[in-house]
């Protein structure tokens, strides 16, 4: 049995001339398997990157200004002192500047001024946020107050500190 004649062998293609079958299959191959090494990179890259966001809204409405009585309200959800004197308002954030514990509202016994005092690890603050006493490395903050546009009601700005002494006023 004769075999028919042989085939010259297929040249290397270059760029312009028809790819041929072999050389297509080779190059497709190698992509597939470029692509089979490269899908894993970008999903344990892509898993870094949460879906969502669940931070807690910056700016929070805490009533209209006639709801806070002379002196102070602590704000629980919120962390807050807010502070009323007439027409004039301030905020105090009541998170400790040590480790992030919340501090409570002490009054001295004789002149009842207000204080501070961190029930983690002993830090105490005077009633305007200076720290005195404990490992706080710094006062307190003073947190931005605002009037709602639409409601007028209270806002405080959780994320934007102010000066020490810093007011607000109707
Ligand atoms: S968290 Fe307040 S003193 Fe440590």
């Amino acid at each position: 049995m004769s075999e028919g004649p042989e085939r010259p062998p297929t040249p290397p293609s270059s760029p312009g001339e028809p790819i041929g079958r072999r050389a297509l299959i080779a190059r497709l191959g190698v992509g597939l398997a470029g692509a089979a090494m490269a899908a894993p990179i970008l999903m344990s890259g892509r898993s870094l990157v949460p879906n969502a966001l669940y931070e807690a809204p910056r700016k929070v409405k805490v009533g209209p200004p006639d709801h806070f009585a002379d002196g102070p309200t602590f704000l629980k959800d919120q962390r807050v002192f807010v502070f009323r004197e007439g027409k004039v308002f301030h905020c105090l954030s009541a998170v400790c500047t040590h480790l992030g514990c919340t501090v409570q509202l002490m009054r001295k016994e004789r002149t009842q001024e207000v204080e501070f005092h961190c029930p983690c690890h002993g830090s105490r603050y005077r009633g305007d946020g200076t720290n005195y006493a404990g490992p706080a490395p710094r006062p307190l903050d003073y947190l931005r107050l605002e009037l709602a546009p639409d409601d007028a009601q209270l806002v405080v700005d959780l994320a934007r500190t102010e000066d020490k002494g810093w007011r607000f006023t109707l």
